[in-house]
């Protein structure tokens, strides 16, 4: 038998990961979705599972070949669309310590989706769509509630493009204080970078008297920033 691992900074704790980007079918063969590849998500189960803790991942259409950097022992669940992804974060929510909400989630869906596949009629098309549900806010409204670990650690991620007027941190730093979560990992994604990448860079928010304060920063591969962000995640838990 193998030697017990040496406890690690989540040794103990129960952690759920979403993973990849939500998408909201159109019709029986196209979807609206995004750019997410679910590397940083994987990553960051991956090392979650080093640190000792016990993992699921709920993966959003994230790629086999994505998946296969996970270590054994991390059970995954497949969800489709923001919708599903919101009834699964929401099923880990009572044994949950720590949730990373590191999935891309659709903002909007189709009000309906067509039971056959939408034919071309010449011209332009409208597309009628309806706001999804946050997942994070409402993760952050049921912990308020009691619905939850009552010292639950809720993370949020933030990629955001920024101009001269008003920076990308910015955005992210509003996007701490306007959520309530935890802890906000934020990423510059001006110019395409981000997805798709083996490398990341970002920067740790929480929130303090008000304001975003700096917690972390890491840059290198996906599973690197992983590892800063589980620190991060230890270091607020145990202030
Ligand atoms: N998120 C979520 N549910 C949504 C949208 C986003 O849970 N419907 C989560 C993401 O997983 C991420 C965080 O909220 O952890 C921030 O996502 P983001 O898209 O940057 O924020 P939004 O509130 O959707 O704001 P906007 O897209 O307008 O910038
Ligand atoms: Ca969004």
């Amino acid at each position: 038998a193998e030697p017990p691992a040496p406890p690690g900074p989540l040794s103990g704790l129960m952690v759920a990961v979403s993973a990849g980007g939500t998408r909201e079918p159109l019709d029986p063969v196209r979807f609206l979705g995004n750019r997410s590849s679910g590397k940083q998500g994987v990553a960051l189960a991956a090392a979650s599972a080093a640190a000792g803790a016990e993992v699921v991942l709920v993966s959003a259409n994230v790629d086999t070949a994505v998946l296969s950097a996970l270590p054994a022992g991390v059970r995954v669940e497949e969800v489709e669309t923001t919708q599903e992804l919101q009834a699964a974060m929401s099923g880990c929510q009572s044994d949950a310590d720590v949730i990373i909400m590191a999935a891309a989630v659709a903002d909007y869906r189709p009000a309906a989706a067509a039971d056959h596949k939408m034919k071309k009629t010449g011209g332009a098309l409208g597309l009628d769509l309806v706001e999804n549900p946050d997942v994070l806010a409402g993760l952050v409204a049921d912990r308020e509630a009691g619905r939850a670990r009552s010292a639950q650690t809720l993370v949020g991620f933030a990629a955001e493009t920024g101009s001269p007027e008003k920076p990308a941190a910015v955005y992210a730093q509003e996007k701490l204080l306007r959520k309530g979560c935890d802890l906000l990992v934020f990423n510059d994604v001006s110019g395409d970078r981000a997805f798709g990448a083996d490398s990341n860079e970002v920067t740790v928010y929480r929130p303090a008297q008000g304001r975003a304060e700096v917690v972390a920063s890491a840059a290198g591969t996906k599973r690197q920033v992983s590892e800063e962000v589980i620190a991060a995640i230890a270091a607020v838990r145990n202030r």
